[in-house]
């Protein structure tokens, strides 16, 4: 999620979870090719893993290139962009517009899967514009599907190109998860992960009755603290720590050695604005961070702001 999942929010999720698939914000091939954006690929392979890099692009020799940089740095899945309906995106020709075209997305998938033996999945919507029907989900999957690929995951939303912002097109058109349940059914060897408006855990278990992976964004982003049991409820592995306030001391430790090495406490204590998401002190708590943002200075504050949850 751009201006979300960074590699410092990411930090703060394996703090929680262990198991997880991590994604980073979509990066399009044309900053990595032109080495603009180093920063937004970076990770910590120490803790990070698996991560999944997202790619926005259209062009298969770029993103081909651009997977192969992917490979080279460590990453455990690639990852292509094919849902966002922004107008910088669609001005790229890439993202949901790509729905349209699944001579061409199959094209791309095949021109990363020829350099790299790492999965590379595909992240789309239900549909575009019109084209909202089951057939289109069925018709676009069955054009990109090839014997390497694995994985698909899907939004269960149409993408509207014109009249409605980014934000509106993650709200407005409605929620059809039936379509993505019948996609696994007509493509059971297909690994299908449903993603849209999904609150929490318990309705994580519910989908997977019916697809094989749930893919959570502004649910958990908000409160990441939904995602302490997924490690033992969906992956049955070791419950990892839940105690938020650990959790957080840890953070913001991190937080003190990222702001030594330049990362500014704006972008690093943003991640744990929801940490306390629904608790009694949670408004006292935000307006801590805020103020610890604004005064640049989180030493002072690190105890209250780990008392206040
Ligand atoms: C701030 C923000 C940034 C997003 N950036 C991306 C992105 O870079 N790539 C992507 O595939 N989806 C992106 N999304 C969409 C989410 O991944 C997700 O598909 C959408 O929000 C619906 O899922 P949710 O209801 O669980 O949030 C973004 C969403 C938000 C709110």
């Amino acid at each position: 999620m751009m201006q979300c999942t960074d590699i410092h929010d990411r930090y703060l999720f394996r703090l929680i979870t262990k198991k997880s698939i991590l994604y980073t914000e979509m990066v399009t091939t044309g900053a990595i090719i032109h080495g603009e954006c180093i920063e937004q690929l970076r990770f910590n392979d120490l803790v990070e893993h698996p991560v999944a890099v997202q790619l926005g692009g259209s062009d298969p020799k770029d993103l081909a290139a651009c997977a192969k940089i992917c490979d080279a740095m460590g990453y455990d899945e690639i990852n292509l962009n094919v849902g966002c309906p922004s107008e910088r995106v669609q001005k790229g020709a890439f993202g949901a517009c790509l729905m349209k075209e699944p001579t061409l997305v199959s094209e791309c998938i095949e021109a990363m899967q020829e350099v790299t033996t790492l999965p590379v999945t595909v992240k789309c919507r239900i549909g575009v514009d019109d084209n909202d029907d089951y057939e289109f989900l069925h018709n676009f999957t069955e054009s990109i599907m090839n014997p390497l690929m694995q994985t698909l995951i899907v939004h269960a939303r149409v993408a509207i190109l014109k009249g409605l912002s980014p934000r509106q097109n993650r709200s407005v058109p409605p929620l059809k998860y039936d379509h993505v349940y019948q996609l696994k059914k007509d493509f059971p060897n297909l690994e299908i992960v449903i993603n849209g408006g999904i609150q929490n855990i318990n309705e994580s278990i519910q989908h997977l009755n019916e697809v094989d992976g749930v893919m959570l964004g502004r649910s958990a982003y908000d409160n990441p603290m939904i995602t302490s049991q997924v490690d033992e409820l969906i992956f049955n592995a070791s419950p990892q720590i839940c105690d938020r306030k650990k959790i957080l001391n840890s953070y913001l430790l991190y937080c003190l050695e990222q702001n030594d090495l330049g990362h500014s406490y704006s972008r690093t204590l943003k991640h744990v604005f929801g940490i306390n998401k629904g608790m009694p002190h949670a408004r006292k708590y935000r307006k801590l961070i805020l103020d610890t943002m604004q005064q640049n200075n989180l030493q002072n504050n690190l105890e209250d702001l780990v008392s206040l949850v």
